[in-house]
């Protein structure tokens, strides 16, 4: 019988934040108190928003971090949707401590086990990520976190994904990238890295240049791709 792993000679995890580990619309969702059903619309105006500007962005030349651009989505989103301003900081302040998703600890304990590097790569600004990892309880499974605020653009620019391969220390096809947004999916394939989508919101593939491996629909259907 054959055992060898659908992903073998795998040297490091890396991980999307946002949407892959971390949930977007847990913030809007904490706040339905405040914005009754307008909490749903808000979170998926927000999110959308948030990413267009750092598209936008990084094609302008016109970088600043992902607290700005989160910020600047919200209040987009919020005018849009006639929404007062009185929640905005509290709306910001639950960005910042976003809930992972329930198999996040668990897979990353195991793929640490298995003598398996873990890093997260992503839009996040630094003090961002550092919040969500610790208020995750994740920060002592993960070697690496890494963000594009070192080199000032974007995800998928192919800069972005080399970030990985520098600090890591491993070339792109040892390296097995998760993101649950199709695009940055698409990015990190078409960089070279070997890519799993976790389509967590059963989204249709992006008519992009880049093909993933594996398409899972959570985290923990991961380890047995990689035979743990
Ligand atoms: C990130 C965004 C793309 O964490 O979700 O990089």
């Amino acid at each position: 019988m054959d055992t060898t792993p659908a992903l073998d000679d795998i040297g490091a995890c890396v991980f999307d934040a946002y949407g892959t580990l971390f949930d977007v619309t847990a913030a809007a969702a904490q706040c339905r108190d405040d914005l009754g059903d307008k909490a749903g619309p808000l979170a998926v105006l927000w999110r959308t928003k948030q990413l267009e500007y750092t598209w936008l962005r990084s094609l302008m030349d016109e970088y600043v971090d992902f607290r700005q651009v989160t910020g600047d989505g919200l209040d987009y989103a919020m005018a849009t949707l006639g929404i007062g301003g009185d929640v905005r900081a509290r709306l910001m302040d639950l960005y910042m401590r976003l809930d992972a998703y329930g198999e996040v600890k668990d897979v990353l304990g195991g793929l640490k086990a298995a003598g398996i590097k873990t890093a997260i790569l992503s839009n996040g600004a630094p003090a961002m990520l550092e919040a969500a990892v610790k208020n995750a309880g994740i920060d002592d499974l993960l070697d690496d976190v890494l963000s594009v605020d070192a080199i000032g653009v974007y995800k998928p620019h192919p800069r972005v994904y080399q970030l990985a391969v520098d600090g890591l220390g491993l070339a792109a096809g040892r390296i097995c990238f998760m993101s649950s947004n199709a695009w940055d999916v698409s990015g990190a394939a078409n960089f070279g890295f070997r890519v799993v989508w976790v389509n967590r919101f059963g989204q249709q593939r992006e008519r992009l240049p880049g093909a993933h491996e594996h398409e899972i629909s959570t985290l923990a259907e991961l380890p047995a791709l990689l035979g743990l």
